[in-house]
């Protein structure tokens, strides 16, 4: 197993996505386990990007359970119909927030946390398997560029579940 990630210090994030991409799809396949693999994929994320806060939530018991993630302590549970992880698992659709205080029912697991994205993992049967769910402490910190990036990364991930 690669034991260090590569990626060009400063440069924009849709190359540094590229770059990780097929990094992070040759440490997934040399490991099966689940939770190895997601703790790796937000390890690589906040080394890469520094991001907030980075993390999966995983469906259990009709319910979005805190998996693997980098960053501040955070909600353990979040039902589907509530806040931007609930949206995402309910449309089944990337959401991305500018501002999490314009966002009706957002849970402020850290008030540092100024906009966020969320991308549902899908299994095999297309079913919501979880949510990857990245914060920012920057108003507006996520564009089209992270949508593709992480949707990438999900799709990586999605072949192992
Ligand atoms: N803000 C999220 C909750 C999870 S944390 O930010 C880690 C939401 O509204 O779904």
């Amino acid at each position: 197993m690669a034991e260090s990630i590569a990626f060009t210090n400063g440069a924009g994030r849709k190359m540094v996505y590229g770059e990780l991409a097929p990094q992070i799809e040759a440490l997934l396949a040399g490991e099966t386990d689940l939770v190895a693999n997601l703790a790796n994929v937000a390890a690589v994320l906040k080394e890469a990007f520094g991001f907030f806060w980075i993390g999966f939530y995983i469906v259990k018991d009709g319910q979005l359970v805190l998996g693997p993630f980098q960053g501040p302590l955070a909600c353990t549970r979040i039902a589907f119909d509530q806040g931007v992880c609930g949206h995402a698992y309910t449309t089944r659709h990337t959401v991305i927030v500018a501002d999490v205080d314009e966002f009706p029912g957002h849970i402020a697991c850290a008030s540092a946390s100024r906009s966020e994205i969320v991308i549902p993992i899908l299994d095999r049967s297309g079913a919501v398997f979880g949510v990857l769910d990245v914060d920012s402490d920057n108003l507006d910190d996520f564009g089209q560029a992270d949508a593709d990036g992480l949707g990438r990364i999900v799709e990586i991930i999605q072949r192992t579940i």
